[in-house]
């Protein structure tokens, strides 16, 4: 650690008694979690008359995105954003895959935002529903049959990196949820799935490998596992299962909510909770800059909020380097509770965006990022 050295008007401890006529920011590294300095602004520094170049914040309804497997059954999620590490796509499937996948560029991370169905796998079958996460590991032979009837919007998310649970530390083994609440897929679940036979008779795998595509054909499903042991297996997390820490008298930093990590890429999910509440506490999050990550944030909505909180799937990114922090609206209103999920990822490495993301951006969203909104 440098030593801490102080200048002019501050706050005995960051985050709580602002001084009068100032803006508190944070400047760190790596998140919130390296070195760090808190500046006392004369403005908010989100105050931008405008911002020119690709740092401008972004956004995008993800509910609306027209993505191609919603009418094309054999058609994959539609690519959004990617960088080395990651891609962030949305997927509509309304209709059973016709072939397994196999993606063998990198783990899989479904989250569905609306829609119920079935992933079928090697390993098994399992339900899924909204606001449940599914992780498949590289390589596994999947497919998703949706429920029909309804509307369907998965975020799919491909990481290079395994996908792994945070180290806890301290925190012991039941924060943020207790690792008996993962659920795999059962060969006995007894879910019933039509077949992936094609017509002419055939299963076929259908397996990505940097970036491009390949078809094994089988003469019966190669889905016909009679019994697995391991570690490495499909699974699901449903968002109601996880138990966020509060903190009344301090803003509890967003990493400790990492529900996921893939290298150095932070995959976070924030759940309905009581905000801060002591006097003393400032109740929005510090203005910050975010220097390390781009930052994606994607409000999920929650069954029990009754409508609050902004429309479910509607994407903000802040690539790294830009201001970020509470506008005006939200400084005047303080909430005590966090009333939906919001999905959060860091990526290290900056994120490029598709065609598909550039048809369907929010137009002069830093605008709406910015302190005046
Ligand atoms: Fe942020």
């Amino acid at each position: 650690m440098y030593a801490k050295h102080t200048q002019g008007r501050i706050a005995r401890q960051a985050h709580t008694t602002v001084p009068e006529g100032t803006y508190e920011e944070h400047h760190a590294r790596q998140g919130f979690e390296g070195e760090v300095s808190q500046l006392y602004h004369a403005h908010p520094t989100t105050d931008w008359l405008r911002v020119e170049g690709p740092i401008r914040p972004r956004g995008i309804q993800l509910t609306d995105v027209p993505a191609a497997d919603e009418h094309d059954e054999r058609a994959l999620p539609t690519v959004l954003m990617f960088n080395q590490d990651i891609t962030l796509a949305v997927s509509k499937r309304t209709a059973p895959m016709p072939y397994y996948v196999r993606n063998a560029d990198g783990d899989t991370l479904l989250l569905t935002q609306a829609g119920h169905g079935t992933l079928v796998t090697d390993y098994g079958t399992l339900a899924y529903g909204p606001l449940e996460y599914l992780v498949i590991p590289k390589g596994t032979n999947y497919r998703i049959v949706p429920a029909s009837n309804e509307l369907h919007v998965t975020y799919v998310m491909e990481t290079r990196d395994p996908l792994t649970l945070p180290e806890r530390g301290p925190l012991g083994h039941f924060l943020p949820f207790d690792r008996g609440v993962l659920d795999v897929p059962r060969l006995d679940a007894g879910l019933p799935v039509p077949s992936a036979q094609n017509a002419d008779g055939e299963w076929e795998v259908l397996v990505k490998r940097g970036g491009e595509l390949s078809s094994i054909f089988y003469a019966f499903d190669p889905a016909d596992v009679q019994g697995w042991t391991g570690s490495l297996a499909p699974f699901r997390l449903r968002l109601a299962d996880i138990r966020p820490l509060t903190s009344e008298r301090l803003d509890v930093p967003p990493m400790t909510h990492a529900t996921f990590q893939a290298g150095d890429n932070w995959i976070v999910t924030m759940a309905p909770r009581p905000t801060q509440t002591a006097p003393d506490a400032e109740r929005a999050q510090p203005f910050h800059r975010n220097v390390d990550y781009d930052e994606v944030i994607v409000p999920l909505g929650s069954p029990d909020a009754g409508g609050a909180g902004p429309t479910p799937g509607l994407a903000s990114i802040t690539p790294a380097g830009m201001n970020h922090g509470p506008n005006q609206a939200r400084m005047a209103a303080q909430r005590d509770r966090l009333p939906i999920y919001v999905w959060n990822i860091d990526t290290i490495r900056p994120l490029h965006y598709t065609d598909a993301f550039e048809a369907g951006e929010t137009p002069d969203f830093a605008r709406h990022e910015s302190y005046r909104g």
